[in-house]
């Protein structure tokens, strides 16, 4: 474990599911000791008044800049990736001469678990169970965020999280947890997800990894390259070789660049809480009536996807991927799970032809943010597009009736991603982007950098 040279290496351990686990419910009165010793610097950070707080994690998040992983090709170039480069994935800058492998020989994968720094343990997270399920969303929402200006924070619910990370074919074993030994806290984890890609005329069975993270408190120690390489271990030895992940980080080497675009739906609201401004010489006024949108859907036919249009949606959603280089193939199982409508997690409309075909699919997902130290405002709610496909209704009335049923469902801001060559929509219906880049990764599968107009594959948040 070159990578982790400087933290002293542990025996592996590793708890198994269903396991009775005595330190776990010791957790609470142990938390304490997470930091013996001299004070915890946190601790003493912990109990400033909030406003003391956040001026010092600003100025901590200032000082930071410039370290972490690349945000450009620019700095990739220069950058010396002491992880990445010891794994089969392509150099920056290589070119790619046939689609295939990166590592072609895959020996069977190592058995034991890779070793943890002293004081960590591996921990299967079983989601079935209430408490480690809000164990895991408690930890997502307090540490899944990279930069921490105390104003917005992702906030994954216990459904979301089930959907996202139980899809048919789910290992419980991929679900990886790292825990402190002495109070049992949950302090990293990594997922995999079983996933059919596309790509480039192949269609290879992979899984989707997501959900790396890492306790605010224990980052820049190499921790991240053990999470990643144990969660590969866990997929090889399902007979799993290939993965797609996407970054906001630049790592050896993204497959396609996309950006996230927002659309506001409730306005004052985004300005309100800082997510949105306000242009130079523009009123809220004016914004408002500028955004304004039909206060119905347009398209005749448009319902809510039922269990009944399972078969039609997976044909539809199998021919409009087909046309991408990087798409995903979901079977029945996978169209149910994903797209069927669930309270609070997806929302999926079709559209009904008067002869009763199937002829166009939208559909979005939620995932809120909750807004910290605000007066009024606690909850932001975001929707995320997630597919869609279109065969007789165009594009551009699809995506708006989308924006339509979001807004009448009370979401402040609908978020898309640049993919399925939905740019030129995005801008007519007046979606802006942020500065910020999200990269998608195949992890040892070569294949030459795709435009996003080519990427039929909607990674979640
Ligand atoms: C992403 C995260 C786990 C990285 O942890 P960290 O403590 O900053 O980094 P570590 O010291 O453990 O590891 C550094 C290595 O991980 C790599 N790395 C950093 N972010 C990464 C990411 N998102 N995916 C994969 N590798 C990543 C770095 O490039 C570096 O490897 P290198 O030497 O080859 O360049 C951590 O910042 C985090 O939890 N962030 C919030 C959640 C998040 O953004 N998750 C990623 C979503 S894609």
């Amino acid at each position: 474990m070159p990578e982790n040279a400087h933290m002293a290496s542990a025996r592996p351990s590793e708890k198994k599911p269903g396991e009775d686990d005595q330190g776990k419910k010791k957790r609470k009165n142990k938390e304490k000791s997470w930091a013996s010793g001299p004070r915890d610097p946190f601790e003493m950070l912990d109990a400033l008044p909030e406003e003391k707080q956040q001026e010092i994690q600003k100025a901590l998040h200032l000082f930071s800049l410039g370290q972490g992983p690349p945000r450009s090709l620019a700095e990739a170039r220069r950058h010396t990736y002491h992880f990445w480069d010891t794994q089969p994935v392509l150099k920056i800058d290589e070119e790619v001469t046939s689609p295939g492998p990166v590592a072609t020989e895959c020996g069977p994968a190592r058995e034991d678990p890779f070793s943890l720094p002293q004081g960590f343990v591996w921990d299967t997270l079983d989601l079935q169970n209430p408490t480690e399920l809000g164990e895991l969303c408690a930890f997502l929402n307090e540490n899944y965020t990279e930069e921490d200006d105390n104003t917005l924070r992702l906030s994954y619910s216990p459904e979301f999280l089930q959907w996202a990370l139980c899809p048919p074919g789910w290992q419980q074993q991929w679900h990886c947890g790292m825990r402190v030994n002495t109070n049992q806290k949950l302090v990293g984890f990594i997922s995999a997800v079983p996933a059919t890609i596309h790509v480039c005329d192949t269609a290879k069975q992979m899984v989707e990894v997501n959900f790396l993270c890492v306790h605010k408190r224990l980052r820049s120690k190499r921790v991240a390259p053990v999470l990643i390489r144990e969660i590969t271990r866990r997929v090889n030895r399902h007979g799993i070789f290939q993965a797609v992940y996407s970054a906001s980080a630049v790592l050896p080497t993204p497959i396609t660049t996309c950006r996230y675009w927002h659309r506001s739906l409730n306005l004052r609201k985004l300005v309100d809480v800082n997510f949105s401004s306000l242009g130079r010489n523009m009123t809220l006024q004016r914004a408002n009536k500028l955004n304004r949108l039909p206060q119905m859907p347009k398209t005749s036919g448009l319902r809510p996807m039922s269990e009944s249009d399972v078969s039609a949606v997976q044909d539809l959603l199998k021919s409009f991927l087909r046309g991408f280089e990087l798409s995903t193939v979901l079977n029945r199982e996978e169209v149910q799970h994903w797209l069927l409508p669930r309270d609070g997690v997806v929302h999926t409309y079709v559209v009904q032809s008067p002869e009763g075909v199937v002829t166009d699919l939208l559909s979005f997902y939620t995932l809120p943010y909750t807004i910290l130290n605000h007066q009024v405002h606690k909850i932001l709610k975001a929707a995320y597009g997630f597919y869609y496909a279109s065969t007789t209704t165009q594009m551009l009335e699809l995506m708006e009736d989308a924006l339509i049923i979001a807004k009448e469902k009370g979401f402040d801001v609908f978020t898309m991603l640049d993919l399925m060559a939905n740019r030129s929509v995005l801008e007519q219906l007046k979606f802006t982007t942020e500065d910020k880049s999200l990269h998608y990764y195949l992890y040892n599968w070569k294949c030459p950098s795709l435009t996003t107009d080519k990427v039929g594959l909607v990674l979640k948040r």
